[in-house]
Protein backbone atom coordinates (compact mmCIF):
# COMPACT_ATOMS: atom_id res chain seq x y z
CA UNK A 1 0.00 0.00 0.00
CA UNK A 2 1.33 3.34 -0.56
CA UNK A 3 -0.10 6.57 1.36
CA UNK A 4 -1.24 9.53 -1.23
CA UNK A 5 -1.32 13.19 -0.26
CA UNK A 6 -5.45 13.82 -1.71
CA UNK A 7 -6.84 17.10 -2.38
CA UNK A 8 -10.55 16.70 -0.81
CA UNK A 9 -11.39 20.77 -0.44
CA UNK A 10 -10.04 23.97 -1.35
CA UNK A 11 -11.14 27.62 -1.15
CA UNK A 12 -9.93 31.54 -1.45
CA UNK A 13 -10.46 34.67 -0.62
CA UNK A 14 -9.62 37.77 -1.87
CA UNK A 15 -9.88 41.45 -0.10
CA UNK A 16 -12.97 43.38 -1.16
CA UNK A 17 -11.11 46.32 -2.38
CA UNK A 18 -9.93 46.35 -5.79
CA UNK A 19 -7.03 48.47 -7.54
CA UNK A 20 -7.34 48.53 -11.19
CA UNK A 21 -4.52 49.79 -13.56
CA UNK A 22 -6.48 53.70 -13.55
CA UNK A 23 -6.20 53.36 -9.97
CA UNK A 24 -2.60 53.21 -10.13
CA UNK A 25 -1.86 55.59 -12.80
CA UNK A 26 -2.60 58.12 -10.03
CA UNK A 27 0.23 57.32 -7.97
CA UNK A 28 3.02 56.72 -9.93
CA UNK A 29 4.08 57.58 -13.48
CA UNK A 30 2.32 54.29 -15.27
CA UNK A 31 -0.43 53.64 -18.02
CA UNK A 32 -2.97 51.14 -18.43
CA UNK A 33 -1.86 50.12 -21.45
CA UNK A 34 2.04 49.55 -20.39
CA UNK A 35 0.90 46.96 -17.33
CA UNK A 36 -1.35 45.05 -19.49
CA UNK A 37 1.03 44.33 -22.10
CA UNK A 38 3.93 44.02 -20.47
CA UNK A 39 2.49 41.74 -17.53
CA UNK A 40 -1.18 40.77 -18.75
CA UNK A 41 -2.57 42.33 -15.11
CA UNK A 42 -5.80 44.85 -15.28
CA UNK A 43 -6.43 44.84 -11.09
CA UNK A 44 -5.46 43.58 -8.19
CA UNK A 45 -6.96 42.96 -4.27
CA UNK A 46 -5.67 45.25 -1.51
CA UNK A 47 -5.99 43.98 1.74
CA UNK A 48 -8.08 46.54 4.01
CA UNK A 49 -6.68 48.57 7.08
CA UNK A 50 -5.90 46.50 9.38
CA UNK A 51 -6.69 42.84 7.40
CA UNK A 52 -3.70 40.80 8.16
CA UNK A 53 -1.99 37.84 6.24
CA UNK A 54 -3.97 35.55 8.73
CA UNK A 55 -6.96 37.11 8.67
CA UNK A 56 -6.83 36.05 4.58
CA UNK A 57 -5.63 32.64 5.15
CA UNK A 58 -8.45 31.77 8.20
CA UNK A 59 -11.13 33.29 5.11
CA UNK A 60 -10.01 30.71 2.59
CA UNK A 61 -9.08 27.81 5.45
CA UNK A 62 -12.65 28.12 6.46
CA UNK A 63 -13.38 27.90 2.77
CA UNK A 64 -11.53 24.92 2.20
CA UNK A 65 -12.54 23.37 5.09
CA UNK A 66 -16.37 23.39 4.19
CA UNK A 67 -15.10 22.16 0.79
CA UNK A 68 -13.73 19.39 2.19
CA UNK A 69 -16.82 18.42 4.26
CA UNK A 70 -14.75 17.87 7.19
CA UNK A 71 -14.48 19.75 10.28
CA UNK A 72 -11.35 22.20 11.40
CA UNK A 73 -11.04 19.66 14.13
CA UNK A 74 -10.22 17.18 11.53
CA UNK A 75 -6.45 19.01 10.84
CA UNK A 76 -3.89 18.27 12.43
CA UNK A 77 -1.30 19.80 10.45
CA UNK A 78 -1.16 23.37 8.89
CA UNK A 79 1.75 24.50 6.59
CA UNK A 80 1.54 27.70 5.53
CA UNK A 81 3.76 30.01 2.99
CA UNK A 82 4.14 33.53 3.38
CA UNK A 83 6.52 36.10 3.04
CA UNK A 84 3.88 38.62 4.19
CA UNK A 85 3.98 37.30 8.33
CA UNK A 86 1.62 39.10 11.18
CA UNK A 87 4.38 39.20 13.03
CA UNK A 88 8.13 38.66 12.72
CA UNK A 89 6.92 35.61 15.34
CA UNK A 90 4.84 33.70 16.00
CA UNK A 91 4.09 32.11 13.02
CA UNK A 92 1.17 33.02 10.73
CA UNK A 93 0.50 29.44 10.73
CA UNK A 94 -0.25 28.98 14.48
CA UNK A 95 -2.18 32.00 14.28
CA UNK A 96 -4.82 30.44 11.61
CA UNK A 97 -4.99 27.14 13.93
CA UNK A 98 -5.79 29.04 16.82
CA UNK A 99 -8.57 31.28 14.97
CA UNK A 100 -9.85 27.70 13.33
CA UNK A 101 -10.52 26.82 17.10
CA UNK A 102 -7.38 23.72 16.72
CA UNK A 103 -5.86 22.97 19.54
CA UNK A 104 -3.83 19.77 18.84
CA UNK A 105 -1.35 18.97 15.85
CA UNK A 106 1.30 21.30 14.52
CA UNK A 107 1.38 24.67 12.07
CA UNK A 108 4.29 25.88 11.19
CA UNK A 109 5.11 28.61 8.25
CA UNK A 110 7.38 28.00 5.07
CA UNK A 111 9.46 30.96 3.51
CA UNK A 112 10.09 30.34 0.25
CA UNK A 113 8.50 33.54 -1.59
CA UNK A 114 6.39 33.19 -4.73
CA UNK A 115 7.24 29.38 -4.52
CA UNK A 116 5.83 29.20 -1.60
CA UNK A 117 3.03 27.04 -1.98
CA UNK A 118 4.65 24.17 -4.19
CA UNK A 119 7.19 24.39 -1.26
CA UNK A 120 4.28 23.71 1.47
CA UNK A 121 2.69 21.10 -0.51
CA UNK A 122 6.25 19.47 -0.70
CA UNK A 123 6.40 19.87 3.04
CA UNK A 124 2.94 18.58 4.17
CA UNK A 125 2.84 15.58 1.14
CA UNK A 126 6.07 14.22 3.00
CA UNK A 127 4.34 14.62 6.84
CA UNK A 128 1.08 12.86 5.55
CA UNK A 129 2.86 10.15 3.27
CA UNK A 130 5.01 9.01 6.10
CA UNK A 131 2.06 8.56 8.35
CA UNK A 132 2.66 10.60 11.02
CA UNK A 133 -0.33 13.01 10.00
CA UNK A 134 -3.55 12.47 8.77
CA UNK A 135 -5.00 15.81 7.17
CA UNK A 136 -3.32 19.03 6.18
CA UNK A 137 -4.34 22.08 5.46
CA UNK A 138 -1.86 23.81 3.15
CA UNK A 139 -2.31 27.41 2.56
CA UNK A 140 -0.82 30.19 0.35
CA UNK A 141 -1.37 33.54 1.92
CA UNK A 142 -0.20 37.05 1.42
CA UNK A 143 -0.20 40.45 1.61
CA UNK A 144 2.31 42.23 -0.55
CA UNK A 145 1.17 45.64 -0.68
CA UNK A 146 2.41 46.06 2.92
CA UNK A 147 5.93 45.28 1.27
CA UNK A 148 5.79 48.00 -1.87
CA UNK A 149 7.51 50.85 -2.47
CA UNK A 150 4.49 52.37 -3.83
CA UNK A 151 6.25 55.36 -5.62
CA UNK A 152 8.26 52.64 -7.80
CA UNK A 153 6.47 51.90 -10.43
CA UNK A 154 8.69 49.02 -11.57
CA UNK A 155 7.09 47.06 -8.59
CA UNK A 156 4.23 48.50 -7.30
CA UNK A 157 2.00 47.82 -10.46
CA UNK A 158 2.71 44.22 -10.20
CA UNK A 159 1.53 42.70 -7.02
CA UNK A 160 -1.82 42.14 -5.32
CA UNK A 161 -3.17 40.39 -1.47
CA UNK A 162 -4.83 37.34 -1.54
CA UNK A 163 -4.98 33.64 0.09
CA UNK A 164 -6.38 30.19 -0.88
CA UNK A 165 -5.65 27.11 0.71
CA UNK A 166 -6.02 23.09 -0.17
CA UNK A 167 -7.27 20.08 2.53
CA UNK A 168 -4.66 17.27 1.46
CA UNK A 169 -6.07 13.67 3.33
CA UNK A 170 -3.43 10.65 3.29
CA UNK A 171 -5.26 7.90 1.53
CA UNK A 172 -3.97 4.42 0.45
CA UNK A 173 -3.33 4.37 -3.18
CA UNK A 174 -1.75 1.64 -5.75
CA UNK A 175 1.48 3.42 -6.08
CA UNK A 176 0.80 4.51 -10.00
CA UNK A 177 0.17 7.88 -11.75
CA UNK A 178 -3.08 6.46 -11.63
CA UNK A 179 -3.79 7.59 -8.18
CA UNK A 180 -5.46 10.32 -6.66
CA UNK A 181 -3.10 13.18 -4.90
CA UNK A 182 0.44 14.35 -4.78
CA UNK A 183 2.24 11.77 -7.64
CA UNK A 184 5.79 13.90 -7.56
CA UNK A 185 7.21 17.39 -6.43
CA UNK A 186 11.01 18.36 -7.27
CA UNK A 187 12.49 21.76 -5.30
CA UNK A 188 14.88 24.00 -6.30
CA UNK A 189 16.89 26.83 -4.81
CA UNK A 190 19.89 29.10 -5.59
CA UNK A 191 20.87 31.65 -3.08
CA UNK A 192 23.53 33.35 -5.58
CA UNK A 193 20.65 35.15 -7.09
CA UNK A 194 19.58 37.11 -3.94
CA UNK A 195 20.24 40.38 -5.43
CA UNK A 196 17.63 40.40 -8.51
CA UNK A 197 14.74 40.12 -5.68
CA UNK A 198 14.35 40.75 -2.38
CA UNK A 199 12.93 42.33 0.36
CA UNK A 200 15.95 45.36 1.78
CA UNK A 201 14.82 45.13 5.50
CA UNK A 202 14.44 42.42 8.23
CA UNK A 203 14.72 41.80 11.97
CA UNK A 204 18.21 40.92 12.05
CA UNK A 205 19.57 43.64 9.34
CA UNK A 206 17.17 46.77 9.23
CA UNK A 207 15.04 46.21 12.08
CA UNK A 208 12.58 47.31 9.85
CA UNK A 209 10.31 45.01 7.47
CA UNK A 210 11.83 46.89 4.40
CA UNK A 211 10.26 47.21 0.96
CA UNK A 212 10.60 44.92 -2.27
CA UNK A 213 13.39 45.76 -4.98
CA UNK A 214 13.31 43.58 -7.95
CA UNK A 215 15.59 43.60 -11.13
CA UNK A 216 12.57 42.55 -13.04
CA UNK A 217 13.87 41.56 -16.34
CA UNK A 218 16.78 39.39 -15.10
CA UNK A 219 14.29 37.51 -12.83
CA UNK A 220 11.99 37.10 -16.41
CA UNK A 221 15.17 35.81 -18.16
CA UNK A 222 15.81 33.28 -15.25
CA UNK A 223 12.05 32.51 -14.66
CA UNK A 224 11.54 30.80 -17.93
CA UNK A 225 14.46 29.01 -17.88
CA UNK A 226 14.23 27.92 -14.82
CA UNK A 227 10.43 26.73 -15.01
CA UNK A 228 11.17 24.92 -18.16
CA UNK A 229 13.98 22.58 -16.60
CA UNK A 230 11.83 21.93 -13.35
CA UNK A 231 9.14 20.74 -15.38
CA UNK A 232 11.15 19.07 -17.94
CA UNK A 233 12.49 16.88 -14.72
CA UNK A 234 9.26 16.41 -13.58
CA UNK A 235 8.37 14.70 -17.25
CA UNK A 236 11.50 12.68 -17.29
CA UNK A 237 10.93 11.63 -13.44
CA UNK A 238 7.22 10.03 -13.78
CA UNK A 239 7.32 9.87 -17.72
CA UNK A 240 4.23 12.37 -18.39
CA UNK A 241 4.48 14.38 -20.88
CA UNK A 242 2.93 17.96 -22.05
CA UNK A 243 -0.10 16.23 -23.78
CA UNK A 244 -0.95 13.72 -20.38
CA UNK A 245 -1.38 17.27 -18.45
CA UNK A 246 -5.62 18.55 -18.03
CA UNK A 247 -4.61 21.24 -16.45
CA UNK A 248 -1.12 23.58 -15.90
CA UNK A 249 -1.54 25.74 -13.15
CA UNK A 250 1.66 28.31 -13.14
CA UNK A 251 2.30 30.94 -10.28
CA UNK A 252 0.82 34.14 -11.75
CA UNK A 253 3.48 36.65 -12.10
CA UNK A 254 3.38 37.46 -15.55
CA UNK A 255 1.00 36.52 -18.26
CA UNK A 256 3.79 36.69 -20.49
CA UNK A 257 6.30 34.41 -18.56
CA UNK A 258 3.20 31.76 -18.59
CA UNK A 259 3.02 31.97 -22.51
CA UNK A 260 6.71 31.39 -23.00
CA UNK A 261 6.76 28.36 -20.47
CA UNK A 262 3.80 26.80 -22.05
CA UNK A 263 4.89 27.27 -25.62
CA UNK A 264 8.45 25.93 -24.83
CA UNK A 265 7.05 22.86 -23.05
CA UNK A 266 4.39 22.49 -25.93
CA UNK A 267 1.72 22.96 -23.29
CA UNK A 268 -1.88 23.76 -25.51
CA UNK A 269 -2.89 27.25 -23.46
CA UNK A 270 -6.28 25.79 -23.62
CA UNK A 271 -5.08 24.32 -20.60
CA UNK A 272 -3.19 26.83 -18.69
CA UNK A 273 -4.90 28.34 -15.77
CA UNK A 274 -4.94 32.22 -16.24
CA UNK A 275 -5.46 34.43 -12.75
CA UNK A 276 -3.17 37.08 -13.37
CA UNK A 277 -5.03 40.00 -15.01
CA UNK A 278 -7.29 40.30 -11.98
CA UNK A 279 -5.10 38.95 -9.19
CA UNK A 280 -1.54 40.50 -10.26
CA UNK A 281 0.56 38.61 -8.55
CA UNK A 282 -0.13 37.26 -5.42
CA UNK A 283 3.51 35.43 -4.66
CA UNK A 284 2.77 31.99 -2.46
CA UNK A 285 -1.09 33.03 -3.08
CA UNK A 286 -1.31 32.45 -6.79
CA UNK A 287 -1.65 29.04 -7.29
CA UNK A 288 -3.87 28.04 -4.76
CA UNK A 289 -5.77 30.99 -5.71
CA UNK A 290 -5.94 29.70 -8.59
CA UNK A 291 -6.51 26.36 -8.56
CA UNK A 292 -9.40 27.01 -6.22
CA UNK A 293 -10.75 29.10 -8.82
CA UNK A 294 -10.39 26.86 -11.80
CA UNK A 295 -12.15 24.32 -9.21
CA UNK A 296 -15.08 26.43 -8.06
CA UNK A 297 -15.66 27.13 -12.34
CA UNK A 298 -16.00 23.58 -13.15
CA UNK A 299 -12.12 23.05 -15.33
CA UNK A 300 -10.52 21.54 -12.59
CA UNK A 301 -12.12 18.06 -11.79
CA UNK A 302 -11.86 14.68 -10.13
CA UNK A 303 -9.35 12.51 -11.82
CA UNK A 304 -7.59 15.58 -13.65
CA UNK A 305 -4.17 15.81 -14.10
CA UNK A 306 -2.72 18.93 -12.53
CA UNK A 307 0.95 20.72 -13.02
CA UNK A 308 1.93 23.55 -10.76
CA UNK A 309 5.23 25.36 -10.85
CA UNK A 310 6.40 28.08 -9.36
CA UNK A 311 9.36 30.50 -9.39
CA UNK A 312 10.51 33.26 -6.85
CA UNK A 313 13.06 34.86 -4.56
CA UNK A 314 16.00 33.26 -3.49
CA UNK A 315 15.59 31.97 -5.82
CA UNK A 316 13.67 29.71 -5.38
CA UNK A 317 11.51 27.13 -7.72
CA UNK A 318 9.94 23.91 -8.19
CA UNK A 319 6.78 21.77 -9.56
CA UNK A 320 4.27 19.74 -8.57
CA UNK A 321 2.07 16.94 -10.57
CA UNK A 322 -1.29 16.22 -8.68
CA UNK A 323 -3.58 14.04 -9.74
CA UNK A 324 -7.32 15.69 -8.35
O1 LIG B 1 6.96 36.31 -8.71
C1 LIG B 1 8.33 36.38 -8.63
C2 LIG B 1 8.90 36.44 -9.95
N1 LIG B 1 8.76 37.75 -10.52
C3 LIG B 1 8.60 37.82 -11.80
O2 LIG B 1 8.48 36.80 -12.43
C4 LIG B 1 8.67 39.15 -12.47
C5 LIG B 1 9.57 39.03 -13.66
N2 LIG B 1 9.71 40.24 -14.43
C6 LIG B 1 8.72 40.78 -15.15
O3 LIG B 1 7.59 40.34 -15.09
C7 LIG B 1 9.05 41.93 -16.09
O4 LIG B 1 10.45 42.03 -16.21
C8 LIG B 1 8.47 43.28 -15.64
C9 LIG B 1 6.97 43.29 -15.82
C10 LIG B 1 8.83 43.55 -14.19
C11 LIG B 1 9.03 44.41 -16.50
O5 LIG B 1 8.77 44.16 -17.86
P1 LIG B 1 9.96 44.31 -18.94
O6 LIG B 1 9.35 44.08 -20.26
O7 LIG B 1 11.07 43.40 -18.50
O8 LIG B 1 10.32 45.82 -18.81
P2 LIG B 1 11.73 46.47 -18.42
O9 LIG B 1 12.04 46.27 -16.99
O10 LIG B 1 12.74 46.02 -19.43
O11 LIG B 1 11.42 48.00 -18.65
C12 LIG B 1 11.12 48.52 -19.95
C13 LIG B 1 10.83 50.00 -19.85
C14 LIG B 1 11.88 50.75 -19.04
O12 LIG B 1 12.08 52.01 -19.66
P3 LIG B 1 13.34 52.27 -20.60
O13 LIG B 1 14.54 52.01 -19.73
O14 LIG B 1 13.23 51.28 -21.72
O15 LIG B 1 13.17 53.70 -21.03
C15 LIG B 1 11.23 50.96 -17.70
O16 LIG B 1 11.71 52.11 -17.04
O17 LIG B 1 9.59 50.21 -19.16
C16 LIG B 1 9.78 51.14 -18.08
N3 LIG B 1 8.87 50.81 -17.00
C17 LIG B 1 7.60 51.29 -16.94
N4 LIG B 1 6.92 52.10 -17.74
C18 LIG B 1 5.63 52.37 -17.40
C19 LIG B 1 9.08 49.97 -15.95
N5 LIG B 1 7.98 49.90 -15.20
C20 LIG B 1 7.04 50.71 -15.79
C21 LIG B 1 5.72 51.01 -15.48
N6 LIG B 1 5.05 51.84 -16.32
N7 LIG B 1 5.06 50.50 -14.41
Amino acid sequence: MTLRSVVIGCGHYLPERILTNSDIEKIVDTTDDWIIERTGIQSRHIAAEGETTSMLATRAAERAIENAGCLATDIDLIVLATATPDYTFPSTATQVQAALGIHSGAAFDVQAVCSGFVYALTVADKFLISGSHKRALVIGAETFSRILDWTDRTTCVLFGDGAGAVVLEAQSGKGTLEDRGVLNTVLRSDGRHRDKLYVDGGPSTTGTSGHLRMEGREVFRHAVTCLAEVIEETFAQTGVSAQDIQWFVPHQANRRIIDATARKLNIDPAHVVVTVEKHGNTSAASIPLALSTACQDGRIKRGDLVLLEAMGGGFTWGAALVRW
